[in-house]
């Protein structure tokens, strides 16, 4: 596995790997790599001859106040996990090399944005989408691999890939979780063990809503008051949203039909957390 520091470098081994017809696995990534991330390059090895994984803390999709400087970061472990995974390259440029002076392009999603996490980070997809946008250009990949666990950027995403007539299959990726159910995350790394027991609550609220859709239940009202309520019963958890949406548009849907997404963002202490599960019904 080689790690590669600029652009011109990498485009070369795309060109060179592009005329012997390889084709290319994406996992764009901001590192601190945990099984999550490990789950899609093992699923890009699977289905690509080539996988390249960017590491990039990209500063245009942090809001002002929020963690870009604390974001935690360990690229020797990084390249470490990610070649026993199955990459072959990883792609680690500077914040010079992605935006250099006098930057000025952006590429923005409406609608889909405006809800669930674009509420309370008003700018974060349209940095999401214009590195990811800069990273696609760069990487040229046949197939990119996201996690569900970021279901709005999933959502985002696909749509920017439709809309822009883009030739790249995006591959979402179940969510890889802890052993008590905790979803996988690099920000999980801020939560004290007190505030790590606390952080539970979203995922048993949301397999309690589950259970409840399994049973027979299909009113968003009840399902998303139950989830609220357990959430509301954790002292250090403080919640940002809890929505029942469709899972393709992000649409509220007051009776659940189809796939739907319940996605929620809770704060414990200062760490936003983000979960979400899916359900066809
Ligand atoms: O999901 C992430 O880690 C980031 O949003 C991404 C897709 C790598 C873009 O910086």
């Amino acid at each position: 596995m080689i790690i590669i520091k600029t652009i011109k470098e990498l485009k070369n081994i795309i060109r060179s790997n592009k005329k012997q017809g390889h084709s290319i696995g994406f996992v764009p990534t901001m590192g601190f790599l945990h099984e999550g991330h490990l789950s899609l390059i093992r699923a890009a090895k699977k289905e690509n001859d080539l996988v390249v994984v960017s590491i990039f803390v990209n500063p245009t999709q942090f809001g002002v106040g929020e963690d870009f400087e604390a974001y935690p970061r360990d690229l020797d472990n990084d390249a470490k996990v990610s070649e026993a995974a199955g990459a072959d390259v990883i792609f680690n440029p500077s914040i010079n090399e992605m935006y250099p002076e006098k930057y000025q392009t952006y590429v923005e999603v409406l609608e889909i944005t405006n809800k669930l996490c674009g509420l309370s980070r008003p700018t974060h997809f349209k940095g999401v989408t214009t590195v990811v946008n800069k990273l696609f250009n760069i990487v040229e990949p046949d197939r990119a691999y996201f996690g569900q666990k970021d279901a709005q950027q999933v959502a985002v995403l696909q749509k920017m890939v439709l809309d822009l007539n883009m030739n790249i299959d995006i591959i979402p990726c179940p969510i890889v979780r802890e052993a008590d159910g905790l979803a996988m995350s690099s920000r999980n790394t801020y939560l004290s063990p007190e505030q790590r027991n606390a952080a539970l609550i979203l995922s048993k609220s949301l397999f309690t809503a589950k259970d409840m859709i399994n049973k027979g239940g299909r009113e968003a009202a009840e399902i998303k008051e139950t989830i609220i309520k357990m959430i509301n019963s954790e002292p250090l958890a403080a919640i940002d949203y809890v929505e029942i949406v469709d899972a393709l548009s992000l649409n509220d849907i007051p009776t659940l039909k189809g796939s739907i997404l319940i996605a929620l963002a809770v704060k414990i202490g200062k760490t936003r957390l983000i979960d979400n599960i899916r359900a066809e019904v």
